[in-house]
């Protein structure tokens, strides 16, 4: 049975992915990730905003030494002054890492402008990268930012980060689009060679207690699957480029029903976070005694069976579909 599968043009030994999580920020987790069976993981994110914080801690050293004696320009710090920054940190574990699996390993950088900090993208691709992946969530709370500048925003983001690398660019999207599908059309044609399906944010609650907004990581449940299926049986064979789906992961099942959308392949991390990384072998038992009842040889022979694309005309049916649905439950 071949439970192979190509993403941004890597060769994966099956379809199941660790995505950007506390457990992608160890070595020992990403080995035993390994030893269960993952076929690549996608690294925890390095935040535009930790570069930046230390683009900044630089400059503001610099600029006190410049008004400093003239004779102490040797006061001026190498390169080698700032190597034990958070962000030289992250080059190294990708470094470390690399040397330690087998694996694809994808870097992760996560911001939401174009500016000088897209060029640490050069610096992972140098660490040993395989792909970067980059994740723009922006949450748009100005009444005055229309669509198209917050589109704008990630488009240029795109751009910069493509123009700094070779390796495969994947982009993690979020659903929050009026609309999605044209909106992944334009990260292709900005740069990205694959999409992630999607991000989730966190969830926003309040504590009665402390009469205080919360902002707590998102925990799925495979009922969040439903927008991912949706959207990778949409763009199914639409676009050139890759499609990962995320969020609601959790079942060999899960798994099968977004190949089955059109997905390359899945990504996942609460089921991690809840199960621990022998969650992995489970999926894989689960996934080929499937295949074994129905008589599947591999996964490619799944890929988008039930996408949009055997469909005419996709927006009629989406609207069918939603009348049906809503008509079912009319005495
Ligand atoms: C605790 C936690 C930390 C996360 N950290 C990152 C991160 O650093 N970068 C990122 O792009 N996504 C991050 N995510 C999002 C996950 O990669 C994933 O997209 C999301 O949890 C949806 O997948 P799931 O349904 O399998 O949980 C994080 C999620 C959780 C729960």
């Amino acid at each position: 049975m071949d439970l192979s599968t190509t993403l941004l043009g890597l060769k994966l030994k099956n379809p199941l992915m660790a995505s950007a999580s506390p457990l992608t920020a160890s070595l020992e987790s990403i080995q035993r990730l390994e030893d269960n069976g993952i076929a690549a993981v996608i690294m925890h994110s390095l935040f535009e905003e930790e570069i930046n914080h230390e683009i900044g801690q630089i400059d503001h050293f610099l600029h006190i030494h410049n008004h400093a004696n003239a004779e102490a320009l040797s006061y001026l710090p190498g390169e080698a002054d700032f190597d034990n920054l958070q962000s030289d940190h992250y080059l190294e574990e990708i470094r470390r890492v690399k040397e330690s699996v087998s694996i694809p390993v994808i870097a992760s950088l996560n911001g939401i402008s174009a500016g000088g900090w897209v060029s640490y993208a050069t610096k992972l691709q140098a660490s040993g990268a395989d792909a970067l992946e980059l994740n723009i969530t922006y949450i748009p709370t100005s009444i005055d930012m229309d669509g198209r500048a917050v589109e704008q925003m990630y488009l240029d983001t795109v751009a910069q980060v493509k123009q700094q690398i070779s390796i495969p660019l994947n982009v993690k999207m979020n659903p929050y689009f009026s609309s999605p599908a044209n909106m992944a059309k334009r990260l292709v044609e900005a740069g990205a060679d694959g999409l992630g399906i999607f991000d989730n944010p966190i969830r926003v609650d309040i504590d009665l207690e402390l009469l205080s907004p919360l902002r707590i990581p998102n925990i799925t449940s495979s009922a969040n699957l439903s927008e991912t299926l949706r959207w990778c049986a949409i763009l199914y064979k639409q676009l050139p480029c890759s499609l990962y789906a995320n969020t609601g992961i959790h079942t060999a099942e899960d798994v099968l029903k977004a190949i089955m959308s059109g997905a390359d392949a899945t990504a996942f991390t609460s089921l991690l976070l809840q199960h621990g990384e022998k969650a992995v072998l489970s999926l894989l038992e689960g996934i080929t005694h499937w295949m074994e009842k129905y008589e599947y040889d591999s996964i490619s022979q799944m890929k988008g069976s039930i996408s949009l694309i055997h469909t005419d005309n996709a927006s009629a049916y989406e609207r069918n579909s939603y009348m049906h649905a809503l008509q079912q439950y009319r005495h």
